[in-house]
């Protein structure tokens, strides 16, 4: 694997979010996105590697939604890129580790990434990320 990518924060209000991240914290906000699959909007502060995205629900049916409901805002996945996500998807599952996905799916920014349980890395949801996938 190539290391961190980006880390996503679950949040219920985003534009409260996007102030204290940007006027409060100085980041630089690079965009806001929707995701209407996901039924999120995602603030991408950052560029490249060590990005932070603040991800929130568009709606009480969104999945985020549900996660706020049950576990509050706060860390919600570490996403780390690698250089050939079918093969980092086959070897994982080969050393047991609890994959989420088949096969890649689209994510945020036109990425392709499939996500591993917490169960299988201490508590924290994994992305992972095809390099060179995305606009981000
Ligand atoms: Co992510």
């Amino acid at each position: 694997m190539n290391g961190l990518d980006h880390v996503a924060i679950l949040v219920s209000d985003l534009d409260a979010a996007v102030k204290l991240y940007r006027d409060v914290y100085g980041l630089e906000l690079a965009e806001i996105e929707e995701v209407p699959t996901e039924k999120v909007r995602v603030a991408i502060f950052g560029h490249g590697t060590g990005r932070i995205e603040l991800v929130s629900p568009t709606g009480p049916d969104s999945p985020m939604a549900k996660a706020i409901e049950k576990r509050g805002e706060g860390l919600h996945h570490v996403c780390l890129e690698v250089p050939d996500l079918p093969k980092a998807m086959a070897d994982l599952k080969a050393k047991g580790a609890p994959l989420l996905d088949e096969k890649p799916r689209p994510g945020a920014g036109g990425t392709q990434v499939a996500f591993v349980h917490p169960k299988g890395s201490n508590g924290v949801l994994v992305e992972l990320k095809q390099a060179g996938s995305g606009s981000h």
